[in-house]
């Protein structure tokens, strides 16, 4: 039976380091607030002129250098941001270029903070059924460009910061490891909770001057609505991922959440009655990285020696969408 591995990981953040003090000297906030609400102590933002692609770029060449692969080795990309370089063409064409693969296919992926989870389902179908051998995926965001660093925006400019994670999906007859479970899902109902317009496509033209206010091009955010549904959804998620498999919370060795917030998953490990050392967090140096905060977790854990051959792992992410999804994932 054909199963899909992670065969190379790799992320990758810019250099400049934000510290809540710093944007406490942009606008009404404080460290302790900040702190208190959220967890994060600083975040990565990138220089002017880097683009989505570029921070992609290098978390890419970082996976395939743990791999032992070159790029031309690839035979399908999977590219998963919020904050794509242009509208279109998609950013995993601007990543193949910049890689130099051959002309494989580029599929942009647009689930926000569950994006590289339904890269990963993708990846893994493609690959289970043969399609493919050694797929990239990548969740890269940058998301200083587009926060609202006055005090109307500071409920959200507080949360996110820039980076990018990479994973090569490949095709192995392992029995020992790879990817055993996937679960999507997605509540359209709740599409205006947390939301970035930019334009609305069905305007003529649809965009102007008059549209390119503050609040069209930065996220909007009802941030109670957000937390609430994602604490009830990822803890049903746990349950169902643990009892569609024949699961005990305990045969988990770590959960690799996503990182929106550090209450939200303290808060569903509780309600979980699962130990909080069990969630494994990083919130604390790269606020919310969206598509890229699962790959930048799990490489920064693989590298320190945490996650060991065998380890299985439950990930979990909610998102704008809404959308949410899991994975299972025996390292
Ligand atoms: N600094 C200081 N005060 C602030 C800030 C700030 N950055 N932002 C808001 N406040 C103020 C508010 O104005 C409000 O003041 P008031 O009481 O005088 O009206 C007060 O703090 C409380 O505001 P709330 O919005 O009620 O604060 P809350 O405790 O809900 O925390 C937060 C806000 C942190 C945004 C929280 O709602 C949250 O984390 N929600 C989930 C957000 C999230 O996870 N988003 C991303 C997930 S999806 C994705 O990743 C794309």
């Amino acid at each position: 039976m054909i199963r899909t591995i992670i065969r190379g990981i790799g992320s990758y953040v810019p250099p400049k380091v934000v510290k809540n003090d710093d944007l406490a000297q942009l606008f009404t906030t404080s460290d302790e607030w900040i702190q208190t609400r959220t967890g994060i102590e600083e975040r990565h933002f990138a220089e002017e002129g880097t683009s989505c692609s570029d921070l992609a770029l290098e978390a890419a060449k970082r996976a395939l250098e743990d791999a032992g692969m070159s790029a031309a080795d690839l035979d399908f990309i999977i590219f998963a941001t919020l904050s794509p370089d242009h509208h279109f063409p998609g950013t995993g064409c601007y990543l193949q270029k910049k890689l130099g693969t051959p002309p494989i296919g580029c599929l942009d992926v647009r689930n926000q903070c569950t994006g590289f989870l339904y890269s990963m389902a993708v990846a893994d179908a493609f690959i289970r059924t043969g399609t493919y051998q050694n797929i990239l995926v990548i969740g890269s965001e940058i998301h200083s460009g587009a926060l609202d660093f006055s005090d109307r925006g500071r409920d959200v400019a507080v949360l996110f910061g820039d980076g990018a994670g990479a994973a090569i999906f490949s095709a192995s007859d392992a029995d020992d490891r790879g990817v055993l479970y996937t679960e999507l899902h997605a509540d359209g109902e709740f599409a205006r909770a947390l939301h970035m317009d930019i334009w609305d496509i069905s305007k003529k033209p649809f965009l102007n001057q008059q549209s390119i206010e503050m609040e069209n091009i930065s996220p909007q955010m009802d941030g109670r609505t957000v937390f609430k549904h994602a604490v009830t959804r990822l803890v049903e998620l746990v349950l169902n991922t643990l009892k569609k498999n024949g699961l005990r919370p305990d045969e988990i060795k770590y959960v690799i959440p996503h990182q929106a917030n550090l209450r939200i998953n303290q808060m569903v490990a509780e309600r979980l009655k699962m130990p909080k050392e069990k969630f494994l967090n990083n919130i604390q140096k790269y606020g919310n990285t969206t598509a890229a905060s699962i790959p930048l977790l799990l490489d920064e854990n693989y590298r320190s020696g945490k996650l060991q051959r065998g380890d299985l792992l439950m990930l979990i992410a909610f998102g704008s969408g809404f959308t949410w999804g899991s994975a299972l994932l025996r390292w």
